[in-house]
């Protein structure tokens, strides 16, 4: 059931896209009417106040009433585990970069900054103090960045937040789902012929409907076959790794995510494309309703991700999958080393779920990339072993 303050939210946001709509003549292409439902300040998903992320849809607080709501769960969420494996490859990288700061995009909850900088110190020591030195955090989401301060307050200054790059960008980056969450373009075929899919307000409507409009757009392999076929392209999330690209002048970044080399995205059968909501920890193919309430998210192409950091002046270090990454950096020896109590029993069945090939094992990837040049001769940790690069 919608909450009053739901609702109220959810008909401002409508409001307000209505009348973007209207001052653009009519007709939204996708990815502006993704980037309105997630990122309008205030009202878009990611800048209301539900909770989005967490364990369970719902948590019951004193009385039974229910106070909390969430719609997805993260690796960091899952597990702490995620975090205490990537700890290794994150220490890895600054040794190997000679760098000391850790940027962290879209980090959600803090999650997975508060098991990076709990774990760190653990195994991974700097002559002259702490490894990392600065955490640096930047998420589009005014909301979830307090729950982030919130998370991290133990750090006091070595936890900071930006809103902009830096002109040179020094240190390990990480982005765990934040490419997933990027607007993306919709395109589909019919009787031949490509189109762009955006979305229109028919007069005195209250709902939204989807309308196409002819393109010169396509996506960037030719998709066999004549059938009826709908995809995404992902120039926001491109433009956001050659903006990086441009910033980042020594260190390695790592990206993990859902998504598949461009031969699998575009492949003839996947004729749905990717994208998907989530609401309750259900999923839906409907982004037109529940606009604001639920989260929009697409897959990555990452042969197109890889191409558009390379011609932007970065390396690829490696790409695999995230059960190989993990079990490279480490997350074997802490499964074993979890207790053989139900709590150890219970903690086992959710952290064998990153690496589990039927559930994040195999869908979720890891790209590697490093300013060109400056990396040779280093294979990160996470790719010693099974690296797919070639597949990209
Ligand atoms: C699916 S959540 C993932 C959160 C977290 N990394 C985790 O794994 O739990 C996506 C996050 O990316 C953020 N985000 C989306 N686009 C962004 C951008 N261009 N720059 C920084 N953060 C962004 C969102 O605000 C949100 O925190």
């Amino acid at each position: 059931m919608q909450t009053p303050e739901a609702t109220s939210l959810t008909s401002a946001l409508f409001l307000r896209m209505a009348q973007v709509c209207a001052e653009v003549g009519g007709w939204l292409p996708f990815d502006r009417f993704m980037a309105l439902a997630l990122y309008e300040p205030g009202l878009g998903y990611y800048a209301n106040d539900r909770p989005k992320l967490g364990r369970m849809p719902q948590a019951k607080g004193v009385g039974g009433a229910v106070v909390e709501g969430s719609d997805f769960v993260t690796a960091p969420e899952l597990s702490p585990l995620f975090g205490q494996a990537l700890v290794h490859q994150v220490a890895d990288a600054l040794h190997a970069t000679g760098t000391r700061e850790v940027w962290e995009f879209g980090a959600g909850t803090g999650a997975l900054a508060l098991q990076i900088l709990q774990h760190t110190n653990e195994h991974h020591q700097a002559p002259d103090g702490d490894l990392i030195q600065k955490y640096t955090i930047v998420d589009l989401s005014g909301n979830l960045r307090e729950r982030q301060q919130h998370t991290l307050r133990e750090f006091g200054d070595r936890v900071q937040w930006v809103d902009r790059l830096p002109a040179q960008l020094q240190g390990v980056v990480l982005g765990n789902e934040v490419l997933d969450a990027m607007p993306v373009k919709l395109l589909t075929r019919r009787g031949g012929e490509w189109f762009e899919r955006g979305v229109a307000l028919p007069d005195g409507a209250t709902a939204w409907v989807w309308q196409d409009r002819p393109t010169g757009l396509r996506p960037p392999v030719d998709v066999p076959g004549n059938h009826d076929y709908t995809t995404e392209i992902h120039p926001q999330a491109e433009a956001f790794l050659r903006t990086l690209a441009d910033h980042m002048v020594r260190g390695a970044a790592f990206f993990i995510d859902y998504g598949f080399p461009e031969a699998e995205f575009f492949h003839p059968q996947r004729d749905t494309g990717t994208l998907a909501c989530h609401h309750l920890h259900r999923m839906d193919a409907d982004p037109l309703v529940r606009v604001g309430e639920k989260d929009i998210t697409a897959h990555i192409n990452f042969t197109g991700a890889a191409l558009a950091a390379q011609d932007a002046g970065l390396d690829v270090l490696g790409y695999t999958t995230q059960a190989r990454f993990l079990f490279n950096c480490g997350v074997g020896p802490l499964l074993d080393a979890l207790p053989h109590d139900s709590a150890g029993v219970a903690r086992r069945a959710m952290a064998s779920k990153l690496v589990n090939e039927h559930e994040m094992g195999e869908l979720f990837k890891v790209l590697a990339l490093a300013p060109a040049g400056q990396a040779e001769g280093w294979v990160p940790l996470g790719f010693t072993a099974g690296d797919r690069t070639h597949t990209l």
